[in-house]
């Protein structure tokens, strides 16, 4: 599956930085119930890649990927632990041609338009916008959209319910990503149906 037809799946792609591994399952289930079918995995705890596993074949409706990939082995960790796509802060030379060689979609990042045109000249028409927040936010997708036309973004870093629909009213924005709809303390109390209903408010976020 391309990285743009997962993007369409939902408005908003949690960002999960899983501690514990029981929660994973549980965790992707409230998701996905709530709507919010694409779930990031960040490869920064040492079980990310189990958890991973486990949603892969536990939670059939979920489509998961892998985060914080920098490069081509975490790469093909997550291919074989069966991420549909990984997501990078960054990107290198390295990476994006690891990911042309194994055919999985991958969501690199970016925070200058020189980085995007790199990221163009080697096909990619999505990507992820990092930190968003940080480096220019909707002023920045905004002051890019007639040079890099064509080009689609997911904004993510400090972004929230308060500004996630603003994000979204961009024509450039085809998702964002965010940890907001599963916050530490509700998953640490395993309480499900509080993150069920952030995702349930997060899949209602409109797309232009
Ligand atoms: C991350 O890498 O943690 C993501 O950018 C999520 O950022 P957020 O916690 O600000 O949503």
């Amino acid at each position: 599956m391309e990285m743009s037809a997962i993007a369409a799946l939902a408005p908003v792609i949690p960002v999960l930085t899983i501690e514990r591994q029981a929660d994973a399952v549980p965790l992707a289930r409230a998701l996905v119930r709530g709507g919010l079918r694409v779930l990031e995995i960040t490869l920064r705890t040492g079980g990310a890649l189990e958890a991973l596993r486990a949603i892969a074949s536990e939670v059939p409706d979920a489509v998961v990927g892998a985060g914080t990939v920098l490069n081509a082995r975490q790469l093909d960790q997550a291919r074989q632990a069966g991420a549909r796509f990984v997501v990078s802060p960054g990107c290198t030379p390295a990476l994006a041609t690891a990911a042309s060689a194994s055919g999985l979609a991958l969501l690199p990042g970016v925070q200058t338009v020189s980085e995007a045109m790199a990221l163009v000249e080697r096909g990619f028409t999505l990507l992820k916008f990092f930190p968003a927040e940080t480096a220019g936010g909707l002023d920045w997708l905004k002051a890019v959209a007639a040079p890099l036309a064509g080009l689609r973004f997911c904004p993510t870093g400090g972004i929230g319910p308060g500004n996630a629909a603003s994000y979204l009213s961009l024509a450039n924005v085809a998702c964002v990503g965010g940890s907001w709809v599963a916050p530490k303390d509700a998953v640490a109390a395993e309480d499900w149906p509080q993150i069920e209903r952030l995702a349930a408010a997060a899949a209602t976020l409109k797309r232009p």
